[in-house]
């Protein structure tokens, strides 16, 4: 059975007015991200990681999905059960949009999680005042359920399933940095790469100078005006008999 496998990123969310990371502007060029985002961070200074969380989750609450996120969600709807969206992203957006089968492979922005139990509750979009305790056990020692740099991160086992099930990868705002997009691509016959940049390859003995050289299909464009671009390439892979 033909599927069709997301792994999306910063980019997507980034017409809904959500910096991505690496860009000109991007979080990482104004916070260190070894000290807001990795395990050494949050053990020299819990305090400025928690309120660098809080300030992106009371962010969020005015943000509105784009029109990427609303297709995406569409898609999902209209090919139940044969779209597997994996993002990068911990904001709520695409659950915003209607998506209800979206795995958040670095966490949500709107959950805290116990380190205790590992239990996950949601909070909104409400600042950790640091008076939480955990709904399942009781422990105050609550956090937020982003996954930093230093720790695992469980659902990336779904990565290797949804490769092994999928006919179609299509990757959406994602420079490959943490991800590296180019070994998914290359298991793939079917492929499209949507971002309004071209990103180099990393290694000067790559064969290949560019990311989208490793794609089937590269949409230059912004996640929003590609959409309908995706959709015309996901509509003749889906109808071909294979
Ligand atoms: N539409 C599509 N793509 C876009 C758009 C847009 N409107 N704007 C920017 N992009 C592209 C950029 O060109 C870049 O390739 O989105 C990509 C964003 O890359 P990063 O900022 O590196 O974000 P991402 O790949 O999601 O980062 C991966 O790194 O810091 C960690 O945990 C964090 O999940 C994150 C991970």
């Amino acid at each position: 059975m033909k599927k069709i496998m997301i792994l999306s990123g910063a980019g997507l969310s980034a017409e809904s007015g959500i910096r991505t990371f690496r860009d000109h502007d991007g979080l990482w060029e104004n916070h260190d991200v070894m000290k807001v985002c990795s395990t050494q961070g949050w053990i020299a200074d819990r305090q400025y990681v928690t309120r660098f969380y809080n300030d992106r989750r009371c962010d969020l609450e005015f943000k509105e999905p784009n029109h990427a996120h609303t297709m995406l969600a569409q898609l999902e709807h209209d090919y139940r059960g044969r779209v597997i969206h994996l993002t990068q992203n911990i904001d709520n957006l695409m659950e915003k949009a209607g998506a209800k089968d979206v795995t958040h492979l670095h966490g949500t922005l709107t959950d805290l999680r116990c380190e205790a139990c590992t239990e996950t509750f949601n909070v909104g979009y409400a600042p950790q005042e640091g008076n939480e305790y955990c709904p399942n056990c009781g422990n105050k020692r609550v956090r937020h359920n982003v996954v930093m740099f230093g720790e695992a991160a469980p659902e990336y086992s779904q990565l290797q399933e949804a490769i092994r099930q999928c006919t179609l990868f299509i990757a959406i705002g994602t420079s490959g940095a943490v991800i590296d997009i180019i070994p998914i691509a290359k298991e793939f016959k079917h492929s499209i790469l949507i971002d309004p940049k071209r990103q180099k390859t990393a290694s000067k003995f790559d064969p290949h100078s560019y990311i989208d050289e490793y794609f089937e299909h590269f949409i230059q464009k912004k996640a929003g005006e590609a959409m309908d671009d995706m959709m015309a390439i996901i509509k003749e892979h889906m109808d071909y008999r294979l």
